[in-house]
C-alpha cells in the first residue's frame, strides 16, 4: 500500500534549528517503519520560500528574498542527510514547477466559486504571516508565539470562502475521529470549527514576494495557500517525467507542531475540496521543544544547534533523546544535561553494553557461533505480540510509547542476563545446553529489539544487525531464527563522552 508522509515546509527566513529537525526526524521514523512493513513509502520535506517573514528577513540583510531563500534552503537540504532523514524529495516553493501548478489549482478554486472579494481588518503578525483573532492575542496586543507587539491592519483583498465548508468539516471530524492525532489536538481543531468559521484572506496587495493571483495579478497570494499546496504539487515533479499523484495522493499523514494546526486541520481540507482534490487522510500534531520554559525558536534566540549536537554524539543519539524525553504530542523541555544523562544510562549502558556483552559472550563461550536453541518461555512472554503493539502505536504516531515498547525489551534482556548469569554457567560447563539456550535467547532478543529500533536508531541498528548477520530489515520476516550463524564483536556503540 502507498504511504505518503510529509513534514511542514520550513520558512527560509532563518537557518534550520532543532525544532525543524524534530518534526523531520519524526516523519522519518514513520517512513522507515512503514518501509519495514513493506509499504510503498514516499516521504516529502522542503522549504516554504514566499511570504512576509522571508521578505522582511532579506530586507534586513540587504539581499533579495530569492538570495536568502537559496542560501537557507541549501542549509535545510544539507540538514536532511545529517539527521539521517530518508526523504524521497525536497520541495522548494520557489521552484517554477510548483508555481505553475499552484496557479492552475487556485484558478480552479476561483472558477469553482470559492473565492470572493472583501476588506480585512485585524491584528497582523508579520513573523507568523497570519492575522490573530482577539482571543489569540497575548498581553498588550502581542503575538502569543513571537511576543512582539502587533499592528492593526486593514486591506482590500480576496477571500477564500472557508465558511462555506463549515458543515463538511464537521462531518469530516465526525466520520473520521482520528483525522487528527492525538485526540486533544483533534479537540482543538473541532472546537475551532464549532465556534463558526470565517472566510480567510487569500491575497495581499502590499506583498511583493509571493505568487500573483492568476485572476488578479495585482494581488499576491497569501503564502499559506501556496505553501499548503506543496504537498500535492510536489508529486507532479518529484520524479522527472512522472506524475506520482495517482500513486500517492491523498497523503497518508502530515506531521507538524501545534502552531500550524489550524491551517492544516481546518483550512487545508477545505482548500482540497474547493480544488477538487481529496483531503489528506490524517495529521499528527506534536508539541514544542522547550528550552527551560520557552519555545525554542530562532527569534527568541534560545536554540540548540542540531549540527553541533550531531557532530559530537551522532544523529541516533539525538533522535533517541528527543523521542524518549519529550512525550510525542505534548510540549517538553530539553537540556544538555538531560541529553547526556540519557545517553549514558540508556544508550551506552542499557543498550550499548547489552549488545557488547552478548556478542562478546558468544565469541568467548561459543567461538562466535550462535548456538542452536529453543525460545525461553519466560522471555517469549515479553516478546509475544510486540510487533503488533509497536505498529499499532506508530499508526497513531505515538512515537514515545512505541519507543518505550522496544525499551521494555532492552531492559528485559538486561534482567535476563542478570538472572541467568551466563558467565557462571560457563565456569564449569555442567549444563552446556542451558548456556546454549541462554546465549541463543539473548541473540534473538537483541536481533528482534534492534529490528524494531531501526527507525529510531538507523545507524546503530545497521552496525549491530550486520554484526548479528541479520540481512533482513522487514518486520514481516522478523519471526525467530534457529541460530547457527556466526556473529562478530562490535566496538562500543555509544562511546563514553569526555
Ligand atoms: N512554513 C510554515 C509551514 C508551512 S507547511 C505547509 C512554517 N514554517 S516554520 O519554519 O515556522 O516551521 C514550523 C514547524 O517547524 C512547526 O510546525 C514544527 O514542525 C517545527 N518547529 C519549529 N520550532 C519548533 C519547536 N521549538 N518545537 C517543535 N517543533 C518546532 O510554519
Amino acid at each position: 500500500m502507498a504511504y505518503y508522509v510529509t513534514t511542514p515546509i520550513y520558512y527560509v527566513n532563518a537557518e534550520p534549528h532543532l525544532g525543524h529537525a524534530y518534526s523531520t526526524m519524526a516523519a522519518d521514523v514513520l517512513a522507515r517503519h512503514m518501509r519495514q512493513r513493506g509499504e510503498d513509502v514516499f516521504f516529502l520535506t522542503g522549504t516554504d520560500e514566499h511570504g512576509e517573514p522571508v521578505a522582511n528577513a532579506a530586507e534586513r540583510e540587504g539581499i533579495s528574498p530569492q538570495e536568502l531563500a537559496d542560501r537557507n534552503a541549501a542549509k535545510f537540504e544539507a540538514l536532511m542527510p545529517i539527521i539521517d532523514a530518508t526523504n524521497d524529495f525536497f520541495i522548494r516553493t520557489s521552484d517554477p514547477r510548483h508555481a505553475e501548478q499552484v496557479a492552475t489549482i487556485m484558478q480552479r478554486v476561483y472558477d469553482n466559486g470559492w473565492v470572493s472579494k472583501g476588506t480585512y481588518e485585524g491584528w497582523y503578525c508579520p513573523r507568523c504571516a497570519d492575522f490573530k483573532t482577539e482571543r489569540e492575542l497575548g498581553p498588550g496586543n502581542t503575538c502569543p508565539i513571537h511576543e512582539i507587539p502587533l499592528e492593526k491592519e486593514r486591506e482590500e483583498n480576496w477571500f477564500f470562502r472557508l465558511s462555506a465548508f463549515q458543515e463538511r468539516l464537521e462531518e469530516l471530524y465526525e466520520g473520521q475521529p482520528d483525522f487528527v492525532v492525538p485526540d486533544f489536538r483533534r479537540n482543538e481543531a473541532v472546537s475551532f470549527i464549532e465556534q463558526g468559521l470565517e472566510d480567510v484572506s487569500l491575497s495581499r496587495p502590499k506583498l511583493k514576494w509571493g505568487m500573483p493571483l492568476p485572476w488578479d495579478p495585482e494581488q499576491r497570494m497569501y503564502v499559506w495557500f501556496d505553501a499548503l499546496l506543496n504537498y500535492y504539487t510536489a508529486l507532479g515533479f518529484a520524479r522527472e517525467g512522472e506524475d506520482l499523484s495517482e500513486r500517492y495522493w491523498p497523503a497518508s499523514l502530515h506531521v507538524m507542531a501545534k502552531d500550524i494546526l489550524k491551517f492544516h486541520a481546518v483550512i487545508w481540507p477545505a482548500l482540497c475540496w474547493a480544488a477538487g482534490l481529496e483531503p489528506p487522510r490524517r495529521m499528527a500534531i506534536h508539541g514544542f521543544l522547550l528550552m527551560g520554559e520557552k519555545k525554542m525558536s530562532k527569534s527568541l534566540g534560545n536554540v540548540l544547534d542540531p549540527f553541533a549536537v550531531i557532530e559530537r554524539f551522532g544523529a541516533d543519539a539525538l533522535r533517541f533523546y528527543l523521542f524518549r524525553e519529550v512525550s510525542f504530542g505534548g510540549d517538553g523541555s530539553i537540556s544538555t544535561a538531560g541529553f547526556e544523562a540519557r545517553y549514558e544510562t540508556e544508550l551506552a549502558n542499557d543498550y550499548g553494553n547489552l549488545a557488547s556483552r552478548v556478542l562478546a559472550m558468544v565469541e568467548r563461550y561459543r567461538d562466535g557461533t550462535v548456538p542452536l536453541g529453543a525460545v525461553d518461555a519466560t522471555l517469549s512472554e515479553d516478546f509475544e505480540g510486540v510487533v503488533e503493539r509497536f505498529s499499532e502505536l506508530l499508526d497513531r504516531a505515538e512515537l514515545t510509547q512505541a519507543l518505550e515498547v522496544a525499551w521494555v525489551l532492552v531492559r528485559r534482556l538486561n534482567r535476563f542476563v542478570e538472572e541467568t548469569r551466563p558467565w557462571e554457567l560457563a565456569k564449569d560447563e555442567a549444563d552446556p545446553a542451558r548456556l546454549d539456550e541462554v546465549l541463543y535467547n539473548l541473540v534473538e532478543g537483541l536481533r528482534v529489539t534492534t529490528l524494531l529500533l531501526v527507525p529510531y536508531l538507523p545507524a546503530t541498528s545497521e552496525t549491530l544487525l550486520a554484526a548479528l548477520r541479520e540481512e533482513g530489515r522487514g518486520l514481516a520476516e522478523l519471526g525467530s531464527r534457529p541460530g547457527g550463524q556466526k556473529v562478530e564483536r562490535v566496538s562500543p556503540l555509544f562511546p563514553k563522552i569526555d
